[in-house]
């Protein structure tokens, strides 16, 4: 049906019975025509009214999806007050954790093997939509590049540590040691107990002199005396190549390696291996606590539950695990405490190569049932702000990840929580007590 047709009947109607009262009608149409007219009208009004509510049904849905589109955009609009910062690219030969560039969130650098972090390894995204600090660079931490090598000797990088290669007549891991008859600094002098007597013999009208292994020869060639060598100080200064990973004791012609207490030495005779005085039962944690080996000893725990409050309490389920019992249906600050509470202890030893994973956390599906659709993590509480960096390696799964060296001895402990959501809604929360014990050595 054509509308302007509709619209003129219409003006006319109206004109004539502007002009010259009802009587007008008859004069345009008579009254079964008008009738007929109306409903005409009418109808095509209906259909109108359909497409247009249909249209504007529509158009309301794509304003509600652009809407949310655009409050997901990190920035909105540059005029209003911030929301987040600029992003940040992670340094050459470097590691950036933390990928929220939000008002309040921290990103972290960290530097690769062999170099040195310049500039701050913890940036925050302050209220004005700059961060704090100043931007971090990776710088070479060459050893050679303080000129370790002396008397001419060729300083020579390798991995983590270097090496001098001496010019004749000089040696020595530094080549500080004269190659000559005089005896070098490192044998032990004075101390019959480290001389021997060469062994010489005769050939040929000439004196052949020798010392045995680990003694090194001094004096003149009539008077010599076998001296010990200091094999530890020898070797004292040499990065990764030292002979003993903890202590050195010189012996004649020999050395020998000691560990801590709580270590035992390897059948390499260097290295330092620890004891498990759990598994080897050597402990004397009373009943109801669990042994924990460490690092040279061992510790007794009996980790506690959450202290009961309001409607929320927990029951122990394992030595090491915490449930929460049943809520009342309405008890949102029970629903929101944790559901689960873990302990975890974990032996490092100090200095620990950074960054490293030390803790992974993720959810366990009943087998038939749907899981959670998505997962938060966090760092809930404990003493260890910029010390560790929670975040998400896959769907399921969170890691903590450790980004600065610890020197023991000590014991940082850190809560991790994990929430999980379903369609937006929260569901639960769990939380897991990790202890780490560093030990006082780095083996
Ligand atoms: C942002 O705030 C910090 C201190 O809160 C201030 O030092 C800095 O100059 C501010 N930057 C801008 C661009 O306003
Ligand atoms: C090394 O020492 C020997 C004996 O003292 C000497 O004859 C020689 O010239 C020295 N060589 C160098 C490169 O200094
Ligand atoms: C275990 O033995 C150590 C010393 O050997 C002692 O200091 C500690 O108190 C003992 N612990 C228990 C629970 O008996
Ligand atoms: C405990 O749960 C009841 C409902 O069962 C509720 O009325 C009450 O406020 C809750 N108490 C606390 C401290 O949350």
């Amino acid at each position: 049906m054509d509308l302007s047709f509709l619209r003129r009947c219409l003006i006319l109607l109206c004109l004539s019975a502007a002009q010259s009262g009802h009587t007008a009608v008859q004069t345009c149409m008579n009254k079964h025509q008008v009738v007929g007219l109306l409903r005409q009208m009418e109808k095509i009004l209906k259909g109108q009214e359909i497409r247009f509510t249909e249209g504007l049904r529509i158009m309301k849905s794509k304003l509600a999806s652009l809407q949310n589109s655009v409050s997901k955009l990190p920035q909105a609009d540059q005029s209003a007050a911030p929301t987040a910062c600029p992003s940040l690219e992670a340094p050459t030969h470097g590691t950036k954790f933390g990928s929220k560039y939000f008002v309040g969130h921290e990103v972290h650098f960290t530097c690769a093997q062999g170099y040195q972090l310049v500039g701050s390894a913890t940036r925050a995204c302050r209220d004005n939509g700059t961060w704090t600090g100043a931007g971090a660079v990776c710088k070479d931490v060459s050893e050679c590049a303080s000129s370790p090598c002396q008397n001419g000797g060729t300083c020579v990088q390798g991995v983590n540590q270097y090496r001098c290669t001496c010019p004749q007549n000089w040696s020595g891991s530094h080549c500080q040691h004269q190659t000559q008859t005089a005896p070098p600094e490192w044998s032990v002098m004075n101390d019959p107990a480290f001389s021997r007597r060469p062994r010489c013999a005769q050939v040929n009208q000439a004196r052949h002199c020798s010392c045995d292994a680990g003694f090194h020869m001094s004096g003149t060639s009539d008077n010599s005396i076998c001296q010990d060598v200091n094999e530890c100080e020898v070797y004292r200064l040499d990065q990764g190549g030292k002979l003993c990973v903890h202590e050195c004791v010189n012996v004649p012609g020999s050395y020998h390696c000691y560990c801590p207490s709580g270590y035992k030495l390897l059948p390499d005779g260097r290295s330092c291996e620890d004891v498990d005085e759990c598994l080897s039962q050597k402990h004397n944690c009373s009943q109801g606590t669990s042994c924990i080996n460490t690092g040279g000893g061992f510790r007794c725990v009996n980790p506690e539950c959450p202290r009961s409050h309001g409607n929320t309490s927990y029951v122990k389920t394992s030595p090491f695990q915490c449930e929460r019992n049943p809520c009342p249906m309405d008890s949102r600050s029970c629903h929101h405490a944790p559901k689960t509470m873990s302990f975890h202890y974990l032996s490092q030893p100090s200095n620990l190569q950074t960054p490293a994973t030390l803790f992974r956390m993720a959810t366990a599906v009943a087998p038939g049932r749907t899981g959670p659709d998505s997962l938060r993590f966090g760092i809930a509480g404990g003493n260890s702000r910029g010390i560790f960096v929670m975040q998400r390696s896959d769907r399921q799964t969170g890691e903590l990840i450790l980004v600065q060296q610890l020197r023991g001895p000590q014991e940082i402990s850190v809560d991790v929580d994990m929430s999980e959501y379903s369609g937006r809604a929260f569901q639960a929360k769990h939380v897991a007590r990790v202890h780490v014990l560093v030990s006082p050595y780095s083996f």
